[in-house]
């Protein structure tokens, strides 16, 4: 979703703009724009992919201070008009933003009855209008934009350039906005992502913050008061976020699987007290033994990673636990124990609705840990402890390495809340072998040569999908779902494998695909009737199963996974429907990294 960046310093800014935008890209936009400082302030903007703004570029502008964006159209279509930055009527102030006003309606109505006239359909717009005209009467820049932010209501991360001022005013509430301190020069940016090529000191703003950011340094202030700022150092060290010899950041991602599991188990199981290590999480064993229930909270991916959390956590624990859809948290007024355990699931760390349940279960007096992958994003840092997943930067759109990694950070949760209950040394040990074990696994299934297109053949032309699954493969199923329905655009169902005989079964006729996960687990039985219920209504069953059962005769098309533990097995099984659809949607010829309408952060309710 819509991205920022700035710059102000003594290089060129174009290039370091563009460059920016390209590191931001991942997040999902259908727009993008460049607002660079001459003699005055130069707009370039498209719709289209960051090379289309670049083939309307000039060779050069001169210029060295210059703010720009990546549009994921909210209010008003993708346009070129709509796209940011927007200008002031006399074009002497440039802003961009994310997030969303919320009474910009009205706000619009008065300002055109002042005499405004309107480029656009944005809510944006209406902020560097507001600020024009508070500069016309008299205020100095910060305080115009401060009282611009006095009459919003909604959400923003943004950044104002005025035609007269060497500085860039940023300023957040609800959107993320981090400034990165170099050499005489700053960046400014929606993610940290963007900045670690340039510098490891950043500042991050806090929602009301208004910062003033010229070449040498910064000052923060309060929408209403002043206030210091904090510099942090940026431990993570993202690593290579290019495509090397990959087609596809999914692809690659799906590939780094084995590497990222490593990452997230590396230093946290110990093998002969059979437990997990957390310390991020900062409780007690103590703390622990006390929790009387775990909610988790997330939305899309991470969503079907809690639900793999969930029975996890009562499977090795016995400790009763949730999972929620995030954007239908508070709306459902939950009972908030604070002594339960809270956990916000999330890749980016930016998932807005993610973000508000977390603030309500604080404002009812409990407190939420992260399971995020993002190092210092909004979520992570709201949360204040937790887990990060290590999976490295995620840039297709669907998700893939933070699935499993999710799922791998739950079952150290799991292992380690359950050997401070009742969970059996040996048992421990078992898992934390088998746990291990992925690494080497996970790169067994992918490196396999397994019947891809035979898959793709059952599935490209098919009005629908039927994903199946019981016990730990029923979020599986979901995810395998979710995945192919966003990337290959085909219709897909998901449901727990016994449950499908009370409704989707009338869907079937010959020839429909229907995918069934059913390793080798104490639900694999049930799971077979279930096929053969399926079979006889003519349907086409493609198949997850381990290695070595006979289940395979059930299949039409068989994909193994090795065995492994049963919490684990999502880990595995997951693995061959992420390239189901990766190879379904190649074949229908679809943009696999940026399937339409969908972005990778999510920063709206
Ligand atoms: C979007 C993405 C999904 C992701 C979901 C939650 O819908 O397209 O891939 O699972 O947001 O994102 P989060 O960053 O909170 O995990």
């Amino acid at each position: 979703m819509c991205g920022i960046i700035g710059y102000i310093g003594n290089r060129n800014a174009m290039p370091i703009l563009i460059k920016g935008l390209n590191r931001l890209e991942y997040r999902g936009y259908d727009s993008s724009g460049i607002a660079v400082m001459n003699d005055s302030i130069q707009v370039h903007k498209t719709i289209g992919k960051i090379q289309d703004l670049e083939s309307i570029l000039p060779d050069q502008i001169d210029g060295t201070m210059g703010i720009a964006h990546t549009r994921w159209a909210t209010h008003g279509g993708v346009t070129d008009n709509n796209a940011h930055p927007h200008l002031s009527m006399d074009k002497d102030i440039a802003i961009v933003h994310n997030g969303i006003i919320e009474n910009s309606s009205a706000i619009r109505k008065i300002l055109e009855n002042k005499g405004i006239i309107f480029n656009s359909e944005t809510d944006t717009e209406v902020i560097v209008h507001l600020i024009s005209l508070a500069r016309k009467e008299g205020l100095d820049p910060l305080d115009s934009v401060r009282s611009a932010l006095q009459v919003l209501r909604g959400t923003w991360g943004l950044c104002v350039m005025f035609h007269d001022l060497n500085q860039i005013i940023c300023a957040r509430n609800g959107s993320p906005l981090v400034i990165g301190l170099g050499e005489s020069e700053m960046f400014i940016s929606s993610d940290p992502h963007p900045l670690g090529e340039h510098t490891q000191k950043v500042v991050y703003l806090e929602d009301g913050d208004i910062a003033v950011v010229s070449n040498d340094g910064l000052s923060t202030h309060r929408i209403e008061g002043s206030t210091d700022h904090k510099v942090v150092t940026i431990e993570e060290q993202w690593g290579e976020s290019e495509l090397g010899d990959y087609p596809h950041f999914m692809l690659k991602e799906i590939h780094e699987q084995p590497e990222a599991i490593r990452q997230c188990i590396s230093g946290r199981t110990l093998l002969s007290e059979g437990t997990a290590r957390l310390g991020g999480l900062n409780m007690s064993k103590r703390t622990m033994k006390a929790i009387p229930h775990v909610r988790l909270i997330g939305c899309g991916t991470a969503l079907y990673a809690a639900q793999v959390g969930r029975l996890a956590i009562e499977h090795l624990a016995r400790v009763p636990s949730f999972a929620h859809v995030a954007s239908e948290f508070r709306q459902n007024d939950p009972v908030i124990d604070p002594k339960a355990l809270h956990f916000a699931v999330s890749q980016s760390g930016e998932t807005a609705d993610t973000l508000a349940a977390v603030k309500y279960i604080q404002e009812n007096d409990a407190k939420v840990r992260g399971v995020i992958n993002v190092v210092g994003s909004s979520i992570a840092r709201q949360c204040g402890h937790g887990v990060y997943i290590h999976s490295g930067p995620e840039q297709a759109v669907a998700s893939t390495k933070a699935f499993t990694n999710m799922v791998a950070a739950l079952n150290l949760f799991a292992l380690q809340i359950g050997r401070s209950r009742n969970l059996p040394r040996a048992a421990g040990r078992s898992l934390v072998k088998a746990m291990r074990e992925l690494p080497s696994q996970t790169e067994s299934i992918i490196n396999s040569s397994a019947p891809y297109m035979d898959a793709v053949q059952a599935i490209k032309d098919a009005k629908s999908v039927l994903f199946l699954g019981r016990g730990f493969s029923a979020p599986v199923a979901r995810e395998g779902a979710l995945k192919l329905m966003e990337i290959a655009y085909i219709p897909c169902l998901a449901y727990p494998a016994g449950e499908m005989k009370h409704g989707p079964i009338a869907l079937l006729e010959e020839g429909s695909p229907v995918v069934v996960i059913a390793p080798d687990d104490i639900q694999r039985d049930k799971t077979i009737s279930n096929i053969q219920e399926c079979k006889a209504r003519g349907a086409k069953i493609i198949l997850i199963h381990t290695e070595g059962d006979n289940i395979a005769e059930h299949g039409d098309v068989c994909f193994t996974i090795p065995p492994t533990e049963e919490s684990l097995s999502p880990m595995l099984s997951v693995i061959p429907l992420q390239l189901i659809a990766y190879y379904t949607a190649l074949e229908l010829d679809r943009n696999v990294d940026r399937p339409r309408n969908l972005a990778k952060s999510v920063t709206v309710e």
